[in-house]
């Protein structure tokens, strides 16, 4: 985790769904370490983890900036509430913010069944890169650097993307991105 003592609290926030403008944007990047960003970064994680997803951009919740926070291995148990609705019970976070994040390096390939907050209902196999390095700032403005491998290589990308305003059905082949482009196009317009 890069995030001390986190506590899950926040607003949950709406998240944006493809093919939503601001979603094929590149974002900017983050110049101001305030009070605010900080805000924005609790409230992306606790929308994040309510959705539940393992990652989320800035982007998807509407705000073109080059950052996103992931948890690639929290606990989610999954009940069924007195309403008799299911629910997640959440426990053992990881959060992690990545500001203006670039990456540096990456190495080997692999393949893994992707989905996305933004791109409800989809699960497609997408080519990645199996480890990469990144630099990045943290909520402070502080520059490190991260050597991730596998499922939090994948999900850096992936979120990584998103601030380039690619959405993960764009490294489909052909076929399959034209059929989900037109789907979703179509559902969104009804
Ligand atoms: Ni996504």
């Amino acid at each position: 985790m890069n995030i001390e003592n986190y506590k899950l609290e926040g607003d949950r926030l709406p998240i944006f769904t493809y093919p939503e403008p601001v979603l094929s944007k590149k974002a900017v990047p983050v110049t101001e370490f305030t009070p605010k960003l900080a805000k924005l970064v609790k409230d992306m994680l606790f929308t994040m983890y309510h959705a539940p997803g393992i990652g989320l951009a800035a982007p998807q919740i509407g705000e073109s900036l080059r950052l996103f926070v992931l948890d690639v291995d929290y606990e989610r148990e999954p009940f069924t509430n007195s309403a008799g609705k299911e629910e997640y019970k959440l426990s053992d976070f990881n959060p992690m913010v990545l500001i203006n994040p670039v990456i540096t390096g990456k190495s080997g390939s692999t393949t893994y069944e992707e989905g996305c907050l933004s791109v409800p209902g989809v699960y497609e196999e997408v080519k990645r890169h199996k480890s990469v390095h990144v630099r990045y700032q943290d909520l402070s403005g502080e520059f490190h650097e991260l050597d991730a491998d596998d499922m939090l290589a994948i999900c850096i990308q992936h979120e990584n993307d998103h601030l380039d305003g690619v959405v993960f059905i764009e490294r489909l082949s052909n076929l399959k991105k034209n059929f989900y482009k037109k789907k979703l196009t179509k559902e969104k317009g009804r």
